[in-house]
């Protein structure tokens, strides 16, 4: 990579290479074993029906569920023979620039670590389970795959424009809190929903959030929360959809148009939206998590 190229004041772990990527997974223990299976048992409970059949078409194929922690390797040749992917472990979150790169190269990066008893239900750093249950069975996809690589190589223009708040609405509206349309039914695609129990309900049946078709242009200038459930999701038809609305767009003459700063609130319906569900918001309104609100 570049060495022009901005560095995030990250400290990096004295055994991790220039690359971020760990020199080996972790050996996982019995119980970090015991955790993923309870984990994986608990989404398999609230999945089918809310999750995109793209998505647990992708579990099935990676078989995922055989029992502990998946090992990287047997994974990335199962995952290489269907779209060219690989799965490659990191200790944390890695700098921006390096997640790119990686992603530009057909490499997801995963936390190598488990969350434990205590952070059972909700962890806010990325550990394995959000990593690859969340996110690698999507990757089977064969054109999502190719968005995913296309967000890789779009992460650095982005740099240069200094626009990279704009391009993780986008990663976060789609990658991570995206929602699709199957023969009319709203059903998750983003690992964010996907890899926990309460936001997959909340997301896809629940009354408060708003559920609006995506348009790249609004979702750019649209702020996110990242420790609570989303006052709005954004709605694809298709990954086909997904595909020309960002990656056959000119990224350039975007980013100059779009301001430096997000435009609308998160829970903000606007006259160019169109909405499938407009949300009561009643769970952010109540205060929202750690106020004890529902989430409804
Ligand atoms: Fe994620």
């Amino acid at each position: 990579m570049p060495a022009d190229v901005f560095t995030a004041p990250l400290k990096k772990p004295a055994h991790v290479g220039d690359d971020w990527l760990e020199p080996k997974q972790t050996d996982y223990t019995a119980e970090d074993d015991a955790i993923w299976n309870d984990l994986f048992a608990r989404q398999m409970g609230v999945l089918p029906g809310r999750a995109a059949s793209a998505f647990m078409e992708g579990l099935e194929k990676l078989d995922l569920g055989q029992g502990g922690v998946p090992e990287f390797g047997r994974l990335s040749e199962d995952l290489g023979k269907l779209t060219g992917w690989s799965v490659v472990p990191v200790p944390m979150l890695i700098p921006d620039h390096v997640f790119f790169w990686h992603l530009a190269n057909r490499r997801f990066p995963a936390g190598n670590f488990i969350r434990t008893r205590e952070t059972f239900d909700y962890i806010q750093e990325p550990d394995v389970f959000h990593d690859v249950f969340g996110h690698v069975p999507m990757l089977t996809d064969p054109v999502y795959a190719d968005y995913m690589q296309e967000y890789g190589k779009a992460g650095w223009k982005a740099m240069r424009y200094n626009r990279l708040k704009a391009l993780g609405a986008l990663y976060w509206y789609t990658v991570e809190f995206g929602l699709m349309l199957e023969r009319g039914e709203v059903r998750a695609y983003g690992a964010g929903i996907l890899s926990g129990p309460t936001e997959a309900v909340f997301a896809v049946e629940g009354k408060s959030p708003n559920r609006i078709m995506l348009n790249v242009d609004r979702v750019m200038r649209t702020d996110y929360v990242i420790s609570d459930l989303q006052p709005t999701y954004f709605v694809i038809e298709s990954f086909e959809d997904l595909y020309r609305q960002t990656v056959e767009r000119d990224f350039d003459r975007l980013y100059r148009s779009l301001p430096p700063a997000f435009t609308y609130a998160n829970s903000a319906v606007i006259d160019v939206d169109n909405v499938i569900h407009r949300g009561t918001q009643e769970y952010l309104l109540r205060g929202g998590r750690g106020s004890g609100a529902a989430p409804v």
